[in-house]
């Protein structure tokens, strides 16, 4: 049956997309959790207990994040925006990854529902802004002036994700539901397909691998991202 082509895709990314970037995932094998213990690094508990090794642990993956280079899954999502865009649609763009990678590769509009590595957070002001080097515990916040406030704008486990109404509004008004690169095991973003399905709306994961909540979804391309996207994309004329 011929489908007529989508007009507004939700297309939410994992580490995955940016796994041929080089940026570790965290649930496969030797993977960050797997190396890692989340309970001492990503909680506000473990920043209040011991903030310097929580700020070290993020500045290696900021650091991380500068070298890095998007690869073609990024670039395909990028020009899948623009293409989009041209013929009166849209891609809604929502991340779980905290690097920047979708935007050099192009993506005019990226939402990070767990927030952004290249962006500080003052706890005692609330302001956020923009920061590529490490974060040290006696910064002085440039806005309030306190010393010590400062923290990676990333969400952490027990904390609230980004954006939920847009998001959720989003994927309402969507055609299509893609997840790219993403175990399915970490909510709410990983009941996003089922608010796909309960809305009839069609819905596809594309992964190396059958995700947790693989069985959930209609369609599936197996592989990796660099290959699987495009050639997804390019089935859709995009
Ligand atoms: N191409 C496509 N998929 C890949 C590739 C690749 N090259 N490499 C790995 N994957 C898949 C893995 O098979 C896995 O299913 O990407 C998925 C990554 O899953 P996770 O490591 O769990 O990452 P993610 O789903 O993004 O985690 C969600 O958990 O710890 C929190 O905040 C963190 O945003 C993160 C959230």
């Amino acid at each position: 049956m011929l489908r007529s082509p989508p007009q507004a895709v939700f297309v939410l990314t994992g580490a995955g997309v940016s796994a041929e970037s080089g940026l570790g995932t965290f649930r496969d094998a030797g993977g960050m959790w797997s190396r890692f213990d989340p309970m001492r690094l990503a909680t506000p508990e473990a920043f209040a207990e011991d903030p310097d090794t929580v700020l070290d642990f993020y500045n290696l993956r900021r650091c991380g994040v500068l070298a890095a280079v998007p690869n073609a899954a990024h670039a395909a999502l990028a020009r899948a925006e623009a293409r989009l865009a041209a013929r009166g649609g849209r891609l809604f763009l929502c991340t779980q990854n905290v690097d920047d990678l979708h935007e050099r590769a192009g993506s005019r509009t990226v939402v990070h529902m767990h927030g952004e590595l290249l962006k500080v957070l003052c706890q005692a002001c609330t302001r956020t802004f923009a920061r590529r080097t490490d974060i040290l515990r006696t910064d002085v916040c440039p806005h309030c002036a306190r010393i010590g406030t400062l923290r990676p704008d990333v969400v952490w486990f027990g904390e609230m994700p980004h954006h939920r109404d847009a998001i959720e509004a989003a994927l309402a008004g969507s055609d299509l539901f893609v997840a790219v690169g993403t175990s399915g095991s970490v909510y709410p973003a990983a009941g996003y397909v089922s608010l796909a399905r309960a809305r009839n709306i069609r819905t596809c994961e594309i992964n190396l691998a059958p995700s947790d909540n693989a069985d959930a979804f209609d369609e599936a391309r197996y592989g990796r991202a660099g290959e699987a996207v495009p050639a997804f994309l390019a089935e859709l004329g995009l």
